[in-house]
């Protein structure tokens, strides 16, 4: 199986691999972790997720490295985001041990999946809890199942590296909470799916969305946040209705670590004609470098990068975020958990 991947054709899909791990809370506690090599799940028609979608995910990567190791990145940073989500739609907490342990899991027994070092393509692991008790009323459940399955994947926007158009409308909003800060939960993303589809339909790779208040400051692109460079600074939103991303805040760090001023405030939208450089951030992301925001709303676009080609430091960053990935640089930082085959 693995022998027919083209690991370097990858695009961003799922891919089934060899098992996957679970855990099930009941009774007021979670279970003991067990492997499945089964991907499907038997579920009651009156389950709680599927109708009040009282569901969180989340998203991070294994990276097989130029010592042949293998390196989960920010971890523990995935679990206590989670366990915001749980917190935020009234799900039981899932303790970060036993996160860290089931994506440890699910990355040992899936090893032959991790893509070569030098491909383009990495090993995605999805963790997913949602509520399995069968309700018809709206409250929330007593029993929950959390999974961690894993996919090898390529690159989120068509083009890898390559500055992409994004489109930017008023006549969206995505479902975020305000005040709360955007939880990574299914609904906030089924509210997002017109959207989506809408931007692509039009050659976008992605919506772009305001602050859904005023419609007057940048929030975030569909699933990555948005960083800018103006000069020796790295700009991003702060916002209480983006995710807090895990991959902007190490983009932060390591744009200080370089010497460059980092800050985090409101962006009003007519800055963007002020960027030197944009780019979406995610863990599916990585970098995207952006090429031009199109205001379909006012005719207005802005242009970072007319030919396509990233920009100078979104290159540098994207660089050194691989390289720390990778095991080619030390990581300094503490991000990377190294695994024991
Ligand atoms: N924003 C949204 C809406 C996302 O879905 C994601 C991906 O998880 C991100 C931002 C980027 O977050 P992270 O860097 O933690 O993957
Ligand atoms: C991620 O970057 O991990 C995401 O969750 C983005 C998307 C696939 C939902």
């Amino acid at each position: 199986m693995t022998e027919t991947i083209e690991w370097n054709n990858l695009g961003f899909g799922f891919i089934p691999t060899d098992y996957n791990v679970r855990c099930t809370y009941a009774d007021g506690k979670w279970g003991e972790l067990r492997t499945h090599s089964d991907m499907q799940i038997n579920l009651n028609i009156a389950a709680a997720v599927l109708h009040y979608a009282q569901e969180s995910f989340e998203g991070l990567k294994a990276f097989r490295g130029k010592d042949g190791k293998v390196r989960i990145f920010r971890v523990d940073e995935n679990a206590k985001r989670m366990q915001d989500s749980c917190k935020g739609i009234e799900m039981p907490i899932l303790p970060v041990d036993t996160f860290r342990e089931a994506v440890l899991q699910a990355v040992k027994l899936n090893e032959r999946f991790i893509p070569p070092y030098g491909s383009s393509a990495s090993l995605y692991i999805r963790p997913v809890l949602f509520a399995t008790t069968p309700l018809v009323g709206v409250k929330p459940a007593v029993d929950y199942e959390f999974i961690v399955f894993v996919s090898p994947v390529g690159p989120y926007f068509k083009g890898g590296f390559q500055a992409t158009p994004f489109m930017l409308s008023r006549k969206y909003d995505r479902a975020a909470p305000l005040g709360t800060g955007m939880l990574k939960v299914g609904g906030n993303y089924a509210a997002g799916m017109k959207a989506t589809v809408t931007a692509h339909d039009n050659g976008y790779s992605s919506m772009f969305y305001l602050d859904p208040k005023e419609k007057k400051y940048i929030d975030e692109c569909g699933a990555a946040n948005f960083f800018a460079i103006k000069g020796n600074t790295y700009v991003t939103p702060q916002s209480s209705s983006i995710l807090p991303s895990i991959t902007n805040r190490s983009l932060s760090e390591l744009a200080e670590s370089l010497g460059m001023t980092v800050e985090r405030r409101p962006i009003a939208i007519d800055e963007l004609s002020e960027f030197d450089e944009a780019g979406a951030c995610g863990t599916a992301a990585v970098i995207s470098p952006i090429a031009r925001i199109d205001d379909v709303d006012n005719n207005k676009s802005y242009i970072f990068s007319p030919d396509g080609s990233p920009g100078r430091v979104c290159t540098l960053l994207y660089n050194k975020l691989r390289a720390i990935q990778r095991g080619e640089e030390p990581d300094t930082f503490g991000w990377t958990m190294e695994v024991t085959l």
